[in-house]
Order: structure tokens, then sequence, then C-alpha cells
């Protein structure tokens, strides 16, 4: 059973830790597939090297560019490659340019896919994740659902027959590296005192619209309390090309380079709580029970708002009271699994739901 996965942005390497490792130990040849959207060392190498994922077999070196350019030139280098591997099954994961290229590619070329992560919703159609979730889950034959509530959008969409619910793998990998990383060895900068927020922002509704993104930095650098906003490269990108200042002296904002899986884990563990716009740390600062305020008007983790674990602020005039809301007490359950979720995702695509026949 020959598995090729397409991988391209960070938080798609951590989704590929725990497959290769469970798809290796099940015995299935493994080819991965690099779409290189996401190129710097700091984005990627260091979460190959860190989490221990084989070299991918084919870098494709796309790089940077609009929706529609970027996308398509991953669908052209794509296409060659799956032409020669053939394999029994093209496993895509999340919701990235990545996801939804190597999703088209394989269906076009009538080779089964699998979807890792699928079911996840925002309902917020202006986002291009939300174009790239939905159009990959109709197009995908296998469906490997997170949550029940992934599982219940993909039935009302009349997606149940393809569906299978295995958990969240990024579970699988946060709670094994938790119990690696000292929180007292986190790489907090120099001057950021004991009490802080990690925070990360790099969603395009918060950073390509420049009075938006003037905004939330203003709002971030106005909290009363300090934030280590590690800066995402898109991030730094705009402010560039806007002109606007990511450093703002005499407040307590202190801004850092995006850290290595590992180093972020340990900086979640010891700070007070997160305050981001990203999916997959709203989910690691529930999984490491620090509290979340995300700035969004919506999330796809709909569980990690129980008992307020997590808070949308997406109006930056709410984001102080939410940030220094009191710690929540709720317990919590386990939405996201068991951390078991890519050995049944592995199993599933071996020998589970069987590849549709294709000529
Ligand atoms: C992408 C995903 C997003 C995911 C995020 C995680 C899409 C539509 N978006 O967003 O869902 O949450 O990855 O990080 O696929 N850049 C660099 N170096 C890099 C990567 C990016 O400098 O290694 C800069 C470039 O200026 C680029 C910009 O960041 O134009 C945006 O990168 P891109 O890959 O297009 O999207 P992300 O914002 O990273």
């Amino acid at each position: 059973m020959k598995v090729l996965s397409v991988v391209g942005a960070r938080p798609q390497f951590v989704k590929l830790a725990p497959m290769a490792e469970s798809l290796g130990r099940l015995g299935a040849e493994h080819v991965i597939v690099h779409t290189g959207q996401h190129y710097d060392a700091n984005m990627s190498d260091v979460f190959f090297a860190d989490l221990e994922i084989p070299a991918p077999d084919v870098s494709l070196g796309i790089g940077s560019g609009s929706q529609g350019v970027q996308t398509g030139a991953m669908l052209a280098a794509l296409d060659p490659v799956l032409a020669e591997q053939r394999p029994d099954w093209v496993l895509v994961y999340g919701d990235t340019n990545s996801t939804l290229a190597g999703t088209l590619s394989a269906v076009k070329q009538h080779l089964p896919v699998a979807h890792l992560e699928a079911g996840l919703r925002s309902f917020n159609r202006m986002m291009p994740e939300e174009h790239n979730r939905v159009l990959t889950d109709h197009a995908a034959d296998l469906l490997l659902a997170p949550t029940r509530v992934a599982m219940d959008h993909l039935a009302s969409e009349g997606l149940a027959a393809r569906s299978v619910l295995v958990g969240d793998v990024m579970t699988d990998v946060c709670f094994r590296v938790r119990d690696t990383v000292d929180p007292a060895a986190a790489p907090v900068p120099a001057g950021v005192p004991d009490e802080f927020v990690a925070c990360t922002v790099h969603r395009a509704e918060n950073t390509d619209d420049p009075d938006r993104l003037a905004a939330v930095l203003d709002a971030l650098a106005a909290l009363p309390v300090a934030v280590l906003l590690l800066a995402h490269p898109r991030l730094v990108a705009r402010c560039r090309e806007f002109g606007i200042p990511l450093e703002r002296p005499g407040s307590a904002l202190f801004v850092g380079e995006p850290l290595p899986y590992p180093a972020m884990v340990a900086t979640v563990l010891r700070s007070a709580g997160v305050v981001t716009d990203s999916g997959g740390l709203q989910k690691e600062a529930y999984l490491l029970a620090r509290p979340c305020t995300t700035i969004r008007s919506e999330t796809e983790w709909v569980e990690t708002l129980e008992g307020g674990w997590n808070v949308l602020a997406p109006q930056l005039d709410t984001l102080s009271d939410a940030v220094t809301r009191p710690a929540p007490t709720a317990a919590q359950g386990t939405p996201y699994g068991d951390g078991k979720a890519a050995d049944r995702a592995a199993s599933e695509l071996l020998h589970g739901t069987p590849a549709p026949q294709r000529p």
C-alpha cells in the first residue's frame, strides 16, 4: 500500500509527524511531497528535524503568490509527480492551498484522496481556508474527521458515508511533546516579564487590510499585560508593505521569531495565556490548559469555547477584557480524542475503507 502525503505549510508538518510514524509502523510505503508553500527554515525545516519527520521525497519549491497563482503553480507541479507515483491514496491535510492543490491534482487523475482534518467549518466564506476545506471535502473519497462536530458538518453536507471519526492528530503530537519539554527552558526573550501572554497573528482577515492590521497591533500594544508576539512571516511582510511599525517602543509588546514546535509548546506552558488568530494554537492552548483569546469572529474548534477556555474577540475594544478575564476553572472534556488519532487514520487507510475502484 502506497500513501502519498501532500504538505506545504507549517501546521501540516505537525499533522504529518504522527501520520508518518503510524504509516511507517503499520508497514505502508509513504511518499512525502512538499509543495514549498512555507520555505523559511523556521517555518519548515525545523519542524521536520524536531518532529523527526523523514525528509520530503519530492520538493516542488513553489513559494508565495496570490491565492490563485500559488494554488495553480502547485497544481501544475503536482500533476507529473502523482502521475509517476500512482499511489493507492493521496493524503491531504487541513485547509491550506497545498491541500486543495493536492486534492485537485489527485481527483483529476482518478487517484483516491483522503482528507485528514475533514469537516471543520467556520461558515465564513471570506476565508481562503474555508474554500479549501469545503472543496476538498466534497472532492475527497475518505474524510478523516477530528471531532463529532466535524462529523455532523459532513453529514449535513451529505458526506456521512465517506466520513470516519478518527480524532485529532495534532493532539497526538501536542501531548507527546508536552511530556518532553521544560517550560522553564522556553526561549522567552530577555526583558519579557514573568507574566506574559503568547501571541500570533497571521490570518488574511487581520493582516491584509492596513487599517485592520494597524488596529490589531495597537490593541496588542495597549494590553495591560506583556505580549510576546511571535511574528509570522506574513505579518512581517504586510507590515513592511504597508509601512506599519511592528515594534512599539515603550509598550509591553515584545516581538520574537516564529518558534519551533517544542519551543512553542514550552512557551505556551510558561505563559499566562494565548492571544491568536491561528486555529492550531487555539487548540494547543486548550490542550495545555491555558486560556485563549481569539482575534476572529468565529472558530472551527468550537469545543474550545466551552467553559470559557477560549473567547472570541473580533472587536478590538473587547480584547483587553477578554485577555484579562479570570482564568477558567471549568473541567475540560476530551473532545479532541485520546492522542491516538494517527494510528486510527493510518489503519483506516491501510485496512479500513477500501479505496474506490478507478480505471
Ligand atoms: C497559510 C495557510 C493558513 C495557515 C498558515 C499557517 C492558506 C490559504 N493559508 O497561511 O491556513 O494557517 O499557512 O502558517 O494556505 N512567507 C514567508 N516565508 C514562508 C512562508 C510565508 O516569508 O516560509 C510570507 C510570504 O510573504 C507570503 C506570506 O508569508 O506571501 C503568506 O504565506 P502563505 O503561505 O501564502 O500563507 P500563510 O499566511 O502562511
